[in-house]
């Protein structure tokens, strides 16, 4: 049976696509045609092409028996997987930021949060104790202080440049984030093998980006 890979489309995907492709793995994918799902028939393995929140959702259900997914979504959706591998690539962090030398600090009143990980930031502010409204958004959450949707955000820091271009700074670091290699629970028990020597390939090609 063929080793089914779930691969996020964007630029972190693209990084796994080229680690594959320079060890002679998956060389039919081609990133820039409309197709989502290619075989290499001659390494037994078919890769899949999703959504990056959407890797975790097939592996849990063995769609997919391995997938790269950022250590962000694997902390958000709690899945029932295994982290068998973290990466070298991906590597940025879980911040709190808001508006530049604007901290707000609320002690009995609850602190507005915009950010895409409702559950990293409720879990990280219920530990401190911090009361939180959560406003759930899908992309450009830096908007949401400026327009005053929220009091701060909880999205994932980089360079640092988007963050900066719009007036806002980090106020805490919260976790630091990379890439994983997980893998379905049952998958793993009987592709062991060729899932190991799978992620031994793309370890070799990882520590080059160490
Ligand atoms: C991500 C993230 C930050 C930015 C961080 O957004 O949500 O906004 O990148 O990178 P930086 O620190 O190097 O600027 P993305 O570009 O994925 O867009 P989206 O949030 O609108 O989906
Ligand atoms: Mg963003």
């Amino acid at each position: 049976m063929s080793l089914t890979v779930a691969i996020p489309k964007g630029r972190l995907g693209n990084q796994t696509i080229d680690m594959f492709k320079s060890a002679g793995i998956g060389e039919t994918i081609d990133e820039d045609s409309r197709k989502l799902i290619f075989e290499d028939k001659k390494n037994d393995i078919v890769f899949m092409l999703l959504k990056n929140s959407d890797v975790i959702t097939y592996v849990e259900n063995g769609v997919a028996d391995i997938g790269i997914s950022g250590k962000d979504m694997v902390m958000e959706k709690n899945a029932d997987i295994y982290e068998l591998y973290k990466m070298n690539i991906g590597r940025c962090k879980m911040s709190v930021a808001g508006i530049k030398g604007k901290r707000i600090f609320k002690d009995d009143t609850i602190l507005n949060v915009a950010t895409k990980f409702p559950e990293i930031a409720k879990k990280y502010f219920s530990v401190k104790g911090q009361k939180i409204k959560i406003i759930k958004l899908n992309g450009s959450i830096e908007l949401a202080p400026i327009l005053g949707l929220s009091d701060v955000i909880v999205d994932l820091v980089e360079t640092g440049n988007t963050l900066k271009a719009n007036g806002l700074e980090i106020f805490d670091d919260m976790y630091d984030i990379n890439a994983m290699i997980i893998s379905n629970k049952i998958s793993y028990k009987f592709k062991r093998e060729k899932i190991k020597e799978t992620i031994e390939i793309i370890r070799a090609e990882d520590e080059k980006n160490d």
